[in-house]
């Protein structure tokens, strides 16, 4: 093949490049937003931060800039704050004490299945609280504070110190704010996890739960008109899956929004994880991509969402990522997972869903992001050389998702239908006008499985507007689905050591009537120029 420079490149089409085509589609994508169009937040793609290891997060005596800088990039993509939820299950695990500045956290032994296990006791001061300073301006918070113990003291405490934080003058210049205070973790499975004893059930949580929910709401001054309101449910299971009773149907149907605590309620959370590495193996990257399984594992959600709507609450996974017990080896660490939290979060928008908050510890296999550096493989454990701060692949999708909605404040977004068990599409729109789309090839293709095949899409539009010419095409690049570093988005890595974006962008502007040719185990964003 000669050698063409770049440069050159750009702009021409070349049809012998690509792997056989063995499919090509035809999708219809309406110029106007068509009704129930969903509305994207720039923030849609968000964190959920362990917090045992919270102060590795933001730093103690100075902030951490790998991770305000992998956290701005998306400000500066989006125009909009980061929203950061803290806590998850070692919120449930914490004490707090005035004899400790940040935290005192005991771990558990190291194991192959959890190489980074979660602090079994962590103990935290005013200092832990206080370091939302380090965040970049205008972040907002969900921290949770202590239900499972049991223990007023805790709550009531840890109340005072977020309260004392977020009051702060480091806090308050730079418009860190706390938009909801979580009480208790997954409490639906407090009786499992032994938290509380047999006697444990939906009308005992809500029972329960107003009790300590409103002692956190007379301490922190909430009333209907504060800021800061308090997360519903925090359920680690949907309604259709779980046979516990615990369902956001089931406490509204028990009162709770009626309650004094209650009434503070604005928005419904739940978890969930598309399957376990808690007893390891079982997990197959080609399962967690695939389009069908996709679906599955969001709609479940639709009787909840739908309850929550009715109820004039928002809704929100606020804790989610491919597989619990902090993911399972090689699937939910590789590029593959990319593809799938694309897919993933752009089918939740369409059903109601309208913020993900993506679970992350430190050293955990599904994180999209690694804030420091590491000693031992968070495979299996086994000591590595130090690896630095550091992006993994699942990072990509979210710049993709930030990218999409961009940063007009506008952005609706509708599926497009394809009629493919591989390919999914989504159209965005801006002020009501199509302005981008993205597909999404969720082929797992692996070295040594021959021919990389592809899809050709050719376009064509519906309903009246403005149909464009010349559109220009990103593309994710893979090498392998099972690959853990070295894609590239538009020609640019994110795999820097200060987790800014580095190298050219490159494009290809091509006519609409070309259609686009699509590989496997890639994603496309599509600008209509
Ligand atoms: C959004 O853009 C406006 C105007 O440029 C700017 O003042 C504001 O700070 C931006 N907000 C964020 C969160 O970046
Ligand atoms: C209750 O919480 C307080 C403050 O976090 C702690 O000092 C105390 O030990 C806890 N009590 C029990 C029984 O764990
Ligand atoms: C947790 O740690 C604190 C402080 O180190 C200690 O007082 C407490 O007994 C521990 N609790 C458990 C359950 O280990
Ligand atoms: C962030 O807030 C600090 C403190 O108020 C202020 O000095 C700084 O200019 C702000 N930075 C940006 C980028 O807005
Ligand atoms: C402070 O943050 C809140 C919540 O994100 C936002 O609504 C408000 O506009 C911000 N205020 C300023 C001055 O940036
Ligand atoms: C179970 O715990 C509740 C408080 O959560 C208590 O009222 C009840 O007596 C306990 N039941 C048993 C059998 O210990
Ligand atoms: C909340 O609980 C703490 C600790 O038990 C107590 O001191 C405080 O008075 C309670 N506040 C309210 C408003 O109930
Ligand atoms: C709540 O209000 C009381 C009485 O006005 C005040 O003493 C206390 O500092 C307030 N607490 C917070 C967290 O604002
Ligand atoms: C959820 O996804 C997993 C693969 O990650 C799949 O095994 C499972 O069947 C899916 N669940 C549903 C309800 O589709
Ligand atoms: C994960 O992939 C690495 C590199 O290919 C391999 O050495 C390791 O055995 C795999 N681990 C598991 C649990 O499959
Ligand atoms: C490409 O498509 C052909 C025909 O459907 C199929 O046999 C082959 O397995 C595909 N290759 C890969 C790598 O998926
Ligand atoms: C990424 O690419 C570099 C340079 O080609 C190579 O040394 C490294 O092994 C690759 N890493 C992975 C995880 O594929």
């Amino acid at each position: 093949m000669p050698l063409i420079p770049q440069s050159m490149m750009k702009g021409i089409h070349f049809i012998t490049l690509v792997a056989p085509i063995v499919s090509a589609i035809e999708v219809a994508i309406p110029l106007t937003a068509p009704m129930g169009a969903a509305s994207l937040l720039g923030n849609l793609v968000s964190l959920s931060i362990e917090q045992d290891r919270w102060t590795d997060w933001a730093g103690t005596t100075e902030p951490n800039t790998f991770f305000n800088n992998v956290l701005d990039n998306f400000v500066q993509i989006t125009n909009t704050s980061s929203f950061v939820r803290i806590g998850a299950d070692s919120e449930d695990h914490t004490d707090f004490s005035y004899d400790v500045e940040y935290a005192e956290d005991i771990f558990p032994p190291s194991s192959t299945i959890k190489p980074y296990p979660e602090a079994t006791n962590i103990t935290v001061g005013q200092g832990y609280y206080n370091i939302i300073s380090h965040l970049p301006n205008g972040t907002q918070v969900q921290w949770g504070v202590n239900f499972r113990e049991n223990n007023f003291t805790a709550v009531y405490l840890e109340t005072v110190a977020l309260m004392n934080a977020f009051s702060s003058s480091a806090v308050v210049e730079k418009n860190i704010t706390l938009k909801f205070i979580e009480v208790g973790n997954e409490a639906d499975l407090y009786r499992n996890n032994k938290g509380r004893n047999n006697s444990w059930n939906v009308k005992e949580y809500v029972s329960e739960w107003e009790h300590f929910a409103h002692n956190v709401s007379a301490t922190a001054n909430l009333t209907k008109s504060s800021y800061t309101k308090l997360i519903g449910a925090a359920f680690a299971e949907s309604s259709h899956n779980n046979l516990t009773g615990f369902s956001p149907q089931a406490i509204f149907n028990l009162g709770i929004l009626e309650s004094s605590a209650g009434q503070l309620i604005e928005t419904i959370s739940q978890h969930h994880y598309s399957g376990s590495f808690c007893t390891g193996g079982g997990a197959v990257l080609q399962d967690l991509m695939t389009k069908s399984y996709i679906r599955g594992n969001i709609s479940m959600f639709v009787p909840d969402i739908e309850a929550t709507l009715a109820k004039g609450l928002k809704y929100i996974l606020g804790e989610t990522n491919s597989m619990s017990c902090h993911g399972a080896p090689n699937v939910s660490n590789t590029a593959g997972a990319a593809l799938w939290l694309l897919d993933y979060t752009l089918y939740a928008t369409q059903v109601g869903i309208s913020r993900l908050h993506f679970h992350e510890g430190i050293g955990y296999k599904y994180n999209l992001i690694q804030p420091v550096t590491l000693n031992y493989s968070i495979l299996d454990g086994s000591p590595i050389a130090p690896l630095a701060p550091h992006v993994q692949p699942a990072y990509y999708a979210a710049i993709i998702a930030a990218e999409a909605i961009g940063a007009s404040g506008t952005t609706q977004a509708a599926e497009i239908s394809i009629d493919e068990n591989n390919v999914s599409g989504y159209a965005f729109y801006e002020y009501g006008s199509l302005s981008k789309a993205v597909f999404i090839n969720t082929v797992a293709y692996f070295s040594g499985a021959g021919v990389r095949n592809s899809t050709h899409i050719d376009f064509s539009f519906t309903g009246t507007g403005h149909a464009a010419n010349m559109m220009s095409v990103k593309t994710l690049k893979i090498g392998y689905a099972s690959d853990t570093a070295n894609l590239t988005w538009g020609g640019q890595t994110y795999e820097t050591s200060d987790g800014r974006v580095s190298g050219p962008l490159t494009v290809d502007v091509l006519p609409v009537s070309s259609g686009v040719d699509l590989q496997e185990t890639e994603a496309i964003l599509v600008t209509f120029l």
